[in-house]
């Protein structure tokens, strides 16, 4: 064997000869002659499970990625790794996020392979890829398994799961009755395939190819379309491709090029989650990404697609209307063109041909005739969220932007489960719900417990919406007035954890604040009186807990960080 990257991999006994020898030996058995290996050995990485529903139609995908290894001439090699579903995963899959990253980068580091093909699809597992691929830097590829075509109810499209979402507000607050709320949840998620509106698997997908991880088009592919199974092809023919040209995520993935994504993000309303997901990606490689980096482009990025939950269309129609491409292509005057993308190509290559047709204008706008002149998120700062908090405007009430209230706090998701519908409970729709102690430390894993629920008494007085605010994330389907991200956590002493009910607070979100009306003597006093919660974990969440970063630094492990190298200017 030659000394390529797989046979510098070999395992340690300590006598390299024989270790080729025993490997050749037990290859055998994979399906290849001994000197197939030669070829470019392809890792397919994926994450299919029979828990994960959005892995359901994996496996033809993977079938077609080996095809496209084959006919160009490498050996494609499947293996596992841990899979994340949003919905089946307790307490919540950011927990795992970082352990699904480390999985990823050590097998990828371990195994005989020359590159790999990331395979994925829901919320976590495309950011726990990239972070891992980031990290092993190998020649990598990614493709998802695409998004569910919409549902409908009585003629009304439906969207998982800002819907699942709507609709069960709507049954707590007596609108809809048993019959209905059981009709619209066998309706909600009607096919394979990954959340359909613009949350955060599809939000990821959408970054992943503006960053250049991604073949052009391939986020928006519905899972069910036959275009998928040949980008599947495509994508096991381009790795060989990125194996021969050695082109590694460290060449593609740079601050430039992670602006790109950012800009992406913010054109198509997409996800929060996705802010801690880049910041994290971009760690890996020691750049860095700070909050106001993404204030800054989002300020300067005009919102474009109409997506929901910020907008009105869902994934199938982003396809139609020319998907990714046709995104960045509007934002061409804004992006960094030369950046090298999967294709081999810089991105300016991927994006020449992408095109909107007229009759689907609607759905991804012209640059300068856009849905709002700013992109989707904002961060705002102030004495509450001293190092940053996060809002989608656009999916929040325009009303509650600029707004003081009464803060009723709840200490916990447990507190907040017991007291949210009590009759007694002393609320009003000016006032602003607190959520404590659902941070990366406090849950821990940072939940998606943002979007409190409104009071029960309040829902049934027709209030569909209120300032809420907490260091939990929230589903990149959620919508309403919901801050996030608050940093630092309560668990870690921050602010958050101090505010008591009666307290009152001030949100401006034009000017980006977010301030505790409470004197600094006061904060003071209760700061020396605070106590930090007692860590009881064990093992993996005992890791977790005391090595997790904060939100403005991407909840990543501070061990698994690269060397910073590039400092992101806001300039
Ligand atoms: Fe997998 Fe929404 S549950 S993407």
């Amino acid at each position: 064997m030659t000394d390529t990257n797989k046979t510098k991999k070999l395992t340690s006994y300590g006598d390299s000869g024989f270790s080729q020898f025993i490997r050749k030996a037990f290859n055998r058995h994979l399906g290849f002659d001994p000197d197939d290996y030669e070829k470019p050995v392809i890792g397919i990485c994926n994450t299919k499970s029979e828990i994960n529903r959005c892995h359901s139609h994996i496996q033809p995908l993977i079938e077609a990625i080996k095809k496209g290894v084959l006919l160009a001439g490498g050996i494609p090699l499947e293996f596992p790794t841990i899979s994340l579903g949003e919905i089946n995963t307790s307490p919540t899959t950011m927990l795992y996020r970082n352990l699904a990253a480390m999985d990823t980068e050590e097998m990828i580091r371990a195994q005989p392979i020359d590159g790999v093909v990331l395979i994925g699809g829901c919320d976590k597992v495309t950011p726990s890829q990239l972070m891992g691929a980031a990290s092993a830097d190998i020649p990598s590829i990614m493709i998802t398994g695409g998004p569910m075509n919409n549902g409908e109810y009585e003629g009304r499209t439906l969207g998982a799961c800002s819907d699942c979402r709507f609709f069960w507000q709507e049954y707590r607050g007596g609108e809809i009755d048993d019959n209905q709320i059981e009709e619209i949840n066998e309706a909600l998620a009607p096919t394979a395939g990954h959340c359909m509106v613009m949350g955060s698997a599809s939000t990821m997908a959408v970054c992943s190819e503006a960053i250049g991880m991604m073949l052009p088009g391939g986020a928006a592919i519905p899972a069910t379309e036959n275009k998928r199974l040949n980008h599947a092809i495509e994508t096991g023919k381009k790795i060989v491709e990125l194996v021969e040209k050695e082109l590694t995520p460290s060449k593609i993935i740079t601050r430039k090029s992670l602006e790109n994504g950012i800009r992406a993000l913010m054109a198509v309303g997409g996800s929060t989650n996705a802010v801690i997901h880049l910041t994290a990606v971009a760690g890996r490689l020691g750049i860095e990404l700070p909050l106001d980096l993404f204030d800054q482009l989002s300020r300067t990025t005009p919102f474009i697609a109409n997506l929901r939950p910020a907008g009105q269309y869902q994934m199938e129609d982003f396809y139609r209307a020319g998907g990714t491409p046709a995104v960045l292509k509007e934002l061409k005057p804004l992006l960094h063109l030369d950046e090298l993308t999967v294709t081999g190509s810089p991105l300016r290559d991927s994006i020449d041909d992408a095109n909107v047709p007229e009759v689907y204008r609607n759905i991804i706008t012209r640059f300068d005739a856009p849905l709002h002149t700013e992109g989707g998120i904002a961060v705002l700062k102030g004495n509450l969220a001293p190092n940053g908090a996060v809002i989608k405007p656009k999916a929040a009430s325009q009303e509650l932007l600029k707004h003081s209230g009464r803060a009723v706090v709840f200490s916990s998701s447990q507190d907040l489960e017991k007291r949210i519908d009590d009759p007694e409970l002393d609320i009003s729709p000016d006032d602003i719900l607190i959520l404590q102690n659902t941070g990366p430390v406090g849950a821990p894993g940072m939940p998606e417990a943002g979007m409190l629920p409104i009071p029960n008494k309040l829902l049934k007085q027709g209030v569909r919406d209120m300032v809420r605010i907490s260091d939990a994330r929230m589903s990149g389907t959620a919508f309403g007035t919901v801050i996030l991200h608050v940093a630092p956590e309560s668990a870690v002493g921050g602010p958050i954890g101090l505010v008591k009910t009666g307290d009152f607070i001030e949100l401006d979100v034009e000017n980006r604040k977010l301030e505790l009306l409470v004197s600094e003597e006061e904060l003071e006093k209760r700061r020396s009186e605070w106590e930090a919660p007692v860590i009881e974990g064990r093992g993996y969440t005992k890791l977790y807990q005391e090595c997790v970063l904060q939100a403005d630094r991407g909840c990543d492990f501070d061990f698994l960080l690269a060397a910073t190298k590039e400092k992101a200017t806001t300039n």
